[in-house]
């Protein structure tokens, strides 16, 4: 039986591309996504880390609730450290900080060929600094293939989908704080979209105080 999911979760969920080889979740926690991939034929396989014991044993267990410890690998470990990513994987980051996220690709990338980091696709959910999470991607030439929004329990959370291109790009600044992709999906009218626009509009006003650069975003509209 299906775990029980959150709104965020099913919709980070969503932005997993079909034929995934491996779904690798990092930061694991209660388990929960890899147990749903698994159940849902996702991808044949998953792999989760958690830098805690705790966490790391929670998902576990989880997995072998479900019958799944055969297709499934559980590390406890920071990041991606022992986990060699293969073509066809695709790696989810959900509920971290967009820092961390940024160190933990940082890491991956060192140790990881070219060729394959072609071929893996990253799906990443910041719960903070997601503005210097763009700029590390568009510097490293991760292209941004889509974005998304959802809302659970009244908090906008903000999901990602991208892959190595191995050329660095540039976004404006208004892309970097608003999100290139639902830029895009604002114009096209999306609700939901506006709405979490119009969210970090008020949030980026009063930040704009203290910080020259939003300052400047919000000049350069
Ligand atoms: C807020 S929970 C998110 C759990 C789940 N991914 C979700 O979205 O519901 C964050 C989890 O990431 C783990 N974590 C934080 N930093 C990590 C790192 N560098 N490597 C692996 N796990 C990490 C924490 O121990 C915690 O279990």
């Amino acid at each position: 039986m299906n775990p029980e999911m959150s709104i965020r979760l099913m919709s980070v969920i969503e932005m997993i591309p079909p034929r995934a080889k491996r779904v690798i979740d990092v930061g694991s926690d209660h388990g929960k996504l890899a147990v749903w991939c698994l159940l849902n034929n996702k991808a044949p396989k998953a792999v989760c880390t958690d830098i805690h014991k705790d966490p790391a044993q929670r998902t576990k267990r989880a997995l072998a609730d479900h019958m799944l410890s055969e297709r499934s690998e559980v590390y406890c470990t920071d990041g991606l450290k022992g986990v060699e990513l293969h073509k066809g994987d695709v790696v989810v980051m959900a509920g971290l900080g967009g820092n961390n996220i940024i160190d933990i690709m940082k890491a991956a990338f060192e140790l990881t060929n070219d060729d394959v980091l072609h071929e893996v696709t990253f799906v990443l959910q910041a719960q903070k600094s997601i503005e210097r999470l763009r700029k590390y991607l568009a510097s490293t030439g991760l292209e941004i293939e889509d974005e998304e929004v959802c809302i659970d329990r009244d908090i906008f959370y903000q999901m990602l989908r991208c892959s190595y291109s191995g050329r660095p790009y540039t976004l404006s600044l208004r892309e970097i704080y608003y999100g290139p992709k639902l830029l895009a999906k604002a114009r096209q009218g999306e609700e939901i979209v506006k709405a979490f626009h119009k969210h970090l509009d008020d949030i980026y006003k009063i930040r704009a105080r203290g910080d020259q650069e939003i300052r400047q975003m919000l000049q350069s509209e």
